[in-house]
């Protein structure tokens, strides 16, 4: 749908995302890194922007906090407002991916739904979503922003895991599990999602 926009018209252009990749020596694609606060999803996203990079490949990250600080700004945390942050992320990671960039989004995105909506915006297999499946009480623990604890003194209402929902993925490309220890490093993490890209053919 265009929502309200009225008598529009789709522009094509003679150079597409076909020349964009062969200049790129890459396939455009969004990896969609979703969990809880606290689980890890930025610092994969960093690391694995530092393996593509090293590697000569042009990646960008949508990180769910620094786009609430421009784009996003008028959205808060209730459903609704989640589902537009997800769907307005979706769009700008599709544009990504249309530019031939390989688009790391990283945001917890809750809701099943949301996610469905923008894997449905983008060519079968070109969405890559991503479970960091760390338990609730590790994101606890960690509490890096101190955010929990806010959250459990009722100082922040609707936190994600606390007094708001967290729909995990059922069947998402890649699983990225908490086990403690060294098999777990973001590093571990982020190479497992290379392998990923290299075995599906997006870094050429
Ligand atoms: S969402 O659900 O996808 O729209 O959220 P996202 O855009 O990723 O933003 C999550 C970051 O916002 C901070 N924050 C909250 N998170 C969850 N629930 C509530 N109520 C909330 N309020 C603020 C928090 O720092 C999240 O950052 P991460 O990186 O996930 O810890």
């Amino acid at each position: 749908t265009v929502g309200k926009s009225t008598n529009i018209k789709w522009q094509d252009c003679s150079v597409g995302k076909i020349d964009r990749q062969r200049l790129l020596k890459q396939k455009g694609c969004v990896i969609w890194i979703t969990g809880l606060s606290g689980s890890g999803k930025s610092t994969v996203a960093c690391a694995l922007s530092q393996f593509l990079h090293q590697r000569g490949k042009m990646c960008y990250i949508l990180d769910g906090d620094n786009v609430r600080h421009g784009l996003n700004r008028d959205l808060g945390f209730k459903a609704e407002d989640r589902a537009e942050n997800i769907r307005r992320i979706g769009e700008v990671a599709k544009l990504f991916a249309d530019a031939g960039v390989i688009c790391i989004a990283s945001l917890i995105s809750p809701y099943r739904r949301d996610r469905d909506a923008c894997r449905a915006l983008l060519p079968e297999g070109d969405f890559i979503e991503v479970f960091m499946d760390v338990p609730l009480q590790v994101c606890e623990a960690r509490d890096s922003k101190g955010l929990y604890k806010l959250a459990r003194a009722g100082k922040i209402k609707g936190f994600t895991g606390i007094d708001d929902p967290y729909e995990q993925p059922l069947n998402c490309e890649i699983v990225l599990e908490h086990k403690g220890g060294d098999g777990a490093s973001p590093c571990v993490m982020a190479e497992k999602v290379v392998s990923y890209l290299e075995e599906k053919g997006y870094l050429e």
